[in-house]
């Protein structure tokens, strides 16, 4: 047993969480106000998106001094006291590590760049363009995460660097030692700060294949072809050689593994006996209401049940005793859950069903900053109000082709901007995140849809979160360690069975919904209708969700 495993974990997006100084930008200062908040809602491991220095250009992950505190964030004495006052709490910390890319103003670029034979080149990756009928294009033909190409020319030495998220962002070259070693070190400062482990950025990526052309049929000139830099063997090796490095501390790492890993390469990372990873977050479970689909005419929003049931199973049985699992319904890439799977006509019902269906599965919960009072996704209404560096070439991309209320449409629903919006404390003016212009539009919701009203009325989501995570805390045993099995049902049912067992069954539409089988109910846990309508047969009213002690027959 590892400590993390009984955690409850919170993702700050420092830049939208609490602003302390009235510049319209969240800070450190503005966490430490919240502390008791947290705690209170029974938080022990808190995940902060990057706090380095950094131009910005995608809010942190654009690391410009590993060892030092955004400007606008504070100083380290600050995160010292910081992580003072939240240990004092029982709260530990967990860092963001981007360890793919630095800012192309870190001072390794801006070495790497100056000159072909300059001992810091091999820090990044570059190659020449290739000619193609006498003209020169990229190195190779593959897509960037964020639009266009993965490749910048940088005028200087003539040559292309690989940049798989913004032009700002070099990738990092993971075959030179001495840019792994001058990492670690940094890894071991920030552990010797008091740290308690790391959320690792874009790990899958650490490693790409031969540069050649991608084959893949895709009518664009840059192909999305992830697999040229995503879960490579490898990456398998370096993060043998991370673990070495973060094993003589007591530390958690969970990492971040898009390009659609499998169940077979997630036990590759976290594996017990594989010594890399304690744990990751995949994004199976993420898009499962068609939300890609939204540029077309006739998108409606639907969610696939059936195909979010069978995501979770399958990392709850796949990974079950072969290592650690992160619970998580959203972080900061994705649309907000209740505007994915909840509905907001049934703003408390949906959004505590959402809660208790998550937090009950084996693992270690990650709640993002406002799910806990079921945020919604951003309410732009024209397209300068996104902020996010990644959608800004895509934009130009779709405006030859589609309205501007159709882009905005479908941003609206898949843009990473909608869970970026400002942390909703009160009904005052920006919802009392900052006292001056916040740097991204608060939502109007806000007048309504805050902590304060939700502290304020014992049957809100909020009060919910405190009382499932009191409940579970009676069950641990079982939660954490139980099996995990998807019961046949038009509703999302599981059973859990350890010291106790378990039903939890929850309602995602809006009609209600009898539950097929027989049940034999012990003990209501939890529920977000005030009472049972009737405990023989079971029907569930719109977004009703049930936690039962059961007997095993
Ligand atoms: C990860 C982060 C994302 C960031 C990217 C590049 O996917 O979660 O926000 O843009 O890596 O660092
Ligand atoms: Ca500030």
């Amino acid at each position: 047993m590892k400590w993390f495993h009984e955690a409850v974990g919170y993702q700050i997006y420092p830049k939208s969480f609490s602003d302390s100084n009235g510049d319209g930008i969240g800070d450190l200062n503005g966490i430490r106000q919240r502390l008791e908040y947290l705690h209170d809602l029974g938080v022990t491991l808190l995940w902060l998106g990057p706090i380095y220095s950094s131009p910005m250009d995608d809010n942190g992950y654009d690391v410009s001094d590993f060892y030092n505190i955004a400007d606008e964030y504070g100083t380290l004495d600050e995160f010292r006291l910081l992580l003072k006052e939240a240990n004092a709490l029982g709260i530990r910390i967990v860092l963001d590590l981007v360890l793919n890319h630095t800012s192309d103003e870190h001072p390794w670029f801006i070495e790497s760049r100056s000159n072909l034979d300059n001992p810091k080149r091999d820090y990044y990756i570059w190659a020449k363009g290739k000619l193609v009928d006498g003209v020169e294009v990229e190195p190779t033909n593959w897509a960037s995460f964020f639009g266009g190409s993965a490749w910048q020319k940088d005028d200087t030495t003539g040559e292309y660097y690989m940049k798989i998220f913004s032009n700002k962002m070099p990738d990092l070259n993971w075959e030179s030692q001495a840019m792994r070693d001058e990492l670690y070190s940094m890894v071991r400062f920030w552990c010797d700060q008091g740290v308690s482990g790391f959320r690792v950025d874009a790990v899958a990526h650490l490693d790409r294949a031969p540069l050649v052309d991608s084959t893949m049929d895709h009518d664009g000139r840059y192909k999305p072809d992830w697999r040229q830099f995503s879960n490579r063997d490898k990456v398998f090796e370096y993060l043998n050689e991370l673990h070495d490095v973060v094993a003589p501390y007591d530390v958690l790492t969970v990492g971040e593994v898009g390009g659609g890993a499998t169940l077979e390469e997630a036990i590759r990372y976290v594996g017990y006996d594989q010594h890399r990873l304690d744990m990751v977050f995949t994004f199976d479970h993420n898009w499962k209401n068609g939300a890609w689909n939204s540029l077309s005419e006739d998108y409606q929003p639907q969610l696939d049940l059936p195909g979010l049931k069978e995501d979770f199973a399958r990392f709850q049985i796949g990974l079950y005793e072969k290592s650690w699992h992160a619970l998580y319904w959203l972080n900061h890439d994705h649309p907000r859950v209740m505007s994915q799977y909840g509905n907001v006509s049934y703003h408390k019902e949906s959004g505590k069903m959402l809660a208790a269906t998550l937090y009950f599965m084996w693992g270690t919960p990650f709640i993002y900053n406002g799910e806990e009072i079921g945020m919604t996704n951003a309410d732009f209404t024209s397209l300068d109000q996104f902020k996010d560096v990644a959608i800004q070439r895509k934009i130009e991309e779709l405006e030859p082709h589609y309205s501007k209320e159709r882009i905005l449409r479908h941003l609206l629903v898949v843009s990473r901007d909608n869970s970026r919006t400002p942390m909703q404390w009160s009904s005052q003016n920006n919802g009392g995140f900052t006292t001056g212009t916040p740097w991204i539009k608060v939502n109007d919701n806000h007048s309504w849809l805050n902590v304060e009203a939700q502290l304020a009325d014992p049957d809100s989501i909020l009060q919910f979160y405190k009382q499932l995570f009191r409940v579970r805390r009676t069950v641990l045993s079982t939660v954490l360690y139980g099996t995990f099995e998807l019961i046949d049902s038009a509703l999302f049912a599981y059973r859990r069975v350890g010291e106790t067992t378990l039903l939890v069954l929850s309602n995602f539409t809006d009609q209600a919904l009898p539950y097929e089988h027989a049940v034999n109910i012990k003990q209501v846990l939890l529920q977000n209708y005030p009472q049972l309508v009737d405990t023989k047969s079971l029907v569930l009213r719109a977004y009703e969700t049930l936690v039962l002690e059961v007997s095993n027959d």
